[in-house]
């Protein structure tokens, strides 16, 4: 109190000559108010000091809340203002004050040791600013219930004595800082604590037991940090229902201590260096919901007791040692609604028993030594409600079964990327009503593309690249309706772990619907033109077409995709000029044209002055645009930026070495 005291009385001496004490205004917390404005870069709308001794009715302000018969400040909420601050010491005066949220603003500094010692604050929410620097040591903060100071740049120990005066704290929010230290001994005081996350700091040494048993705990997020053990818990009790130690440094067994656990309905351990067989207990567990394993060195078997696992829903046992078949008895785990086993080292089928997931909604199954896509598509499509099926790397050299009754009424991503499958793409495709992502890329399909495929209407997401198809593009694809007006409002599953398609690292996305909208078919035996209907694809963002047999124009509509943001026509045969209309692609960032036999100007303007010089290089007669005049090839990196010609397609001579690197140095210059 001698603290507070000392700031409030400072201030009110060192700002009587600004400011009148007003009468409807308690005069401690005008004066704590008068600090804070004093520090903002902007003034706050409404907030405003009258300088008469009648008013300055600060109850009245905007995020002020005054108790109706002291007229004291008991809230003040400011989140979300924009407010600009070296935070100032003057809460120390607003004594009254149970809740102070300040969230989401630009306030900086470190903290004042004062605000630690407001007795009747009870919600002290600071999160998403750049506050720095060390709490302290001591807090009296008797009658706190919940803390948030997440998402800022704290660094130092936890404050120990935070829950040794504070023994009503409820909630406590520490995410995304760099504390370091261990956990402090004193949080095993919080015995009404609810929620405590400590998540993405610096956290280090062992998770102890006085955390894991609190009476009421039922949240504990600790993930990101560098834990390296857990405790055990002996014959104790946790009441925690959600526990999240991913991407720590915990090694060796995961302890046989989920009988312990009778509410724990969520457990993730991801990437960290765990070893061993999964615990019985954890594999008979009668409350697990979500369950999520993934990035660790497990192995030996996951028989899942699916009799007393009533409640399993997500399950991600991907890149680990698991081996031996897939286990069928999975399948009765009544509620698995999102399995993941993708990379490793299973063998054999698809159980047949998987027919029988009823709730199964995403499954992947990627780099897990399957064989027999025929057999698996075959017992897959009895699952009612799969929408996403991923089986990257997988079935080395089959082919993709032609079988006309393989209907997945309620795929919406199909995957079976990099497996190199053999034959065509098959016509059972087209049932796939529902379908919105398709990727058979890194395979060996031949055949034509078909046609049909312009007709799902759903269908965003188009990958058949690094195949050897050939044969024209087919016209309909460029009528596909969510490429032209997309209205995408399907509800999907969100399991709680990422959706890695592609060949597995490249894209990683936590929904269909967040993977950019994209026709990739680089890289095959493709001939025929562009088609000019290209353009009616409002929009498409991602359009590959390099390292194909395509010939004809640049289409000038091609300036319609108004969305497009990578587009790539490299290594074709296409001839004739880069229309001038591409300027016009206002989002356009990745662009090449580079190995044609295009002439002509580079188009000047728009994010053409961004492109590097081999989106343009090995074409015959591309020239670029300098001071009204064409700029004739050079053939020689020594000499740029000599010769100019007016004529627009000059018969180039045939490629010189170094003609593309220097013209296109040349290029670069006159962008600056
Ligand atoms: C009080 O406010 C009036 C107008 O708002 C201003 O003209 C005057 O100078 C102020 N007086 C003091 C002492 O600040
Ligand atoms: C602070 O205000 C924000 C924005 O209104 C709100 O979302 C948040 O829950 C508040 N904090 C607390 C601890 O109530
Ligand atoms: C608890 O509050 C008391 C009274 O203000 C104070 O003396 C003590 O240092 C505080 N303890 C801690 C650990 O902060
Ligand atoms: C937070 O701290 C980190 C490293 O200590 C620094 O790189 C970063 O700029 C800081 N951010 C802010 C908003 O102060
Ligand atoms: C991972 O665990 C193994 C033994 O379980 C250990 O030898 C290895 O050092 C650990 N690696 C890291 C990075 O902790
Ligand atoms: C897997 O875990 C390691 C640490 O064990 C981490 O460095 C890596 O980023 C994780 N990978 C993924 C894809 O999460
Ligand atoms: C299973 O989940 C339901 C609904 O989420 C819940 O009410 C029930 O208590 C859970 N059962 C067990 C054994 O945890
Ligand atoms: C995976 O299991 C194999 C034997 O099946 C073993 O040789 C290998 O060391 C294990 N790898 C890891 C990372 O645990
Ligand atoms: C599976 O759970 C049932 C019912 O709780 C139990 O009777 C059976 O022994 C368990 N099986 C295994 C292999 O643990
Ligand atoms: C496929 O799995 C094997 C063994 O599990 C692993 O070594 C390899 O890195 C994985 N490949 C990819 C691309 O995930
Ligand atoms: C796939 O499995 C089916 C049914 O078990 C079998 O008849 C067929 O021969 C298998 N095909 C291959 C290529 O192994
Ligand atoms: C392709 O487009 C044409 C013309 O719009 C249409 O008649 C036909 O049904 C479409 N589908 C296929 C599979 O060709």
């Amino acid at each position: 109190m001698f603290v507070v005291l000392g700031t409030c009385l400072f201030l009110l001496f060192s700002l009587q000559t600004q400011v009148f004490v007003s009468s409807t205004c308690n005069s401690d917390d005008l004066q704590g108010l008068t600090g804070f404005m004093n520090a903002l870069e902007a003034p706050i709308a409404g907030w405003r000091l009258v300088n008469s001794s009648s008013s300055s009715d600060c109850c009245n302000w905007i995020g002020i809340k005054c108790d109706s018969s002291s007229g004291r400040i008991v809230k003040l909420q400011l989140p979300n203002k924009r407010l600009v601050a070296h935070f100032s010491d003057s809460f120390s005066c607003l004594d009254q004050l149970k809740t102070l949220n300040l969230s989401h603003n630009f306030l900086e500094g470190p903290l004042p040791v004062s605000l630690f010692h407001l007795v009747n604050l009870e919600v002290l929410d600071l999160s998403s600013n750049k506050f720095y620097g060390v709490l302290p040591v001591t807090i009296d903060l008797p009658a706190l219930q919940v803390l948030d100071m997440s998402n800022n740049n704290f660094t130092g120990f936890l404050p120990a004595g935070l829950c040794v005066n504070s023994s009503r704290i409820r909630i406590i929010s520490f995410a995304v800082n760099y504390f370091t230290g261990i956990i402090p001994r004193p949080f095993g005081n919080s015995r009404m604590l609810e929620y405590l996350s400590l998540a993405s700091n610096l956290i280090s040494g062992v998770i102890p037991k006085f955390l894991l048993t609190l009476p009421r705990l039922h949240e504990l997020a600790l993930e990101d940090n560098k834990f390296n053990a857990i405790n055990r818990i002996g014959s104790s009790y946790s009441q925690l229902i959600r526990l999240d130690v991913s991407s720590n440094g915990l090694s060796g067994n995961i302890h046989d201590f989920f009988h312990s656990f009778p509410k724990l309905s969520y457990f993730s351990a991801h990437s960290n260096n765990l070893s061993g067989m999964i615990p019985s207990s954890l594999l008979n567990s009668k409350t697990i919901s979500s369950l999520n394993l993934r990035n660790n060195s497990l192995h030996g078997s996951i028989h899942f007791n699916c009799s007393t696992m009533v409640n399993l829903t997500y399950l991600h046992l991907g890149t680990n040692n698991f081996s031996g078949k897939i286990p069928a008895n999975l399948a009765s785990c009544p509620k698995l609604k999102a399995l993941n086993l993708a990379r490793n080292k299973f063998i054999g089928q698809v159980p047949e028993s998987f027919k029988n997931l009823k709730s199964l909604s995403y499954l992947s199954l990627s780099n897990c030594s399957l064989s027999n896509l025929s057999l698996s598509l075959k017992v897959l499509k009895h699952c009612p409600n799969l929408s996403v099926l991923v089986l990257t790397m997988n079935f080395y050299k089959e082919q993709l079964p032609a079988d006309d009754d393989l209907r997945f009424k309620a795929l919406k991503a199909l995957v079976i990327a990099n497996c190199k499958l053999i034959g065509s793409i098959p016509s059972w495709i087209n049932s796939l009503t529902q379908l919105q992502l398709l990727d058979l890329s890194w395979n060996d399909l031949t055949g034509t593309i078909p046609s049909y495929l312009g007709d799902l209407k759903y269908l965003f997401y188009l990958d058949l690249s690094n195949n050897s198809l050939s044969g024209e593009i087919p016209q309909n694809i460029t009528q596909l309706e969510s490429l032209i007006s997309r209205v995408i409002s399907l509800e999907e599953p969100s399991p709680d772990f990422p959706f890695f398609i592609g060949r597995e690292t490249r894209l990683q996305y936590n929904r269909i619907d967040s993977f950019p909208p994209e026709l990739d078919f680089g890289s095959n035996l493709l001939t025929g033109p562009i088609w000019p209907e290209f353009g009616n694809l409002k929009k498409l963002h991602v359009l590959n077409l390099k390292h194909n047999g395509l010939s004809g124009t640049i289409p000038s509509s091609l300036s319609g995709m108004r969305s497009i943001e990578i587009l790539d026509l490299s290594y074709n045969n296409l001839k004739g000029t880069i229309p001038p209309s591409l300027v016009k692609l206002s989002f356009l960032s990745k662009f090449s044209v580079a190995y044609n036999n295009l002439n002509g100007l580079i188009p000047m303007g728009g994010q053409f002055s961004t492109f590097p010089n081999s989106s343009f290089e090995g074409n015959r007669g591309l020239c670029g645009y300098f001071s009204g005049k064409c700029l004739k090839n050079q053939g020689s990196t020594q000499t740029p930026a000599s010769e100019y010609d007016d004529e627009f397609s000059i018969p180039w001579l045939p490629i010189m070495a170094g003609f593309g690197t220097g013209f296109f140095l040349i290029a670069s210059y006159f962008k600056n």
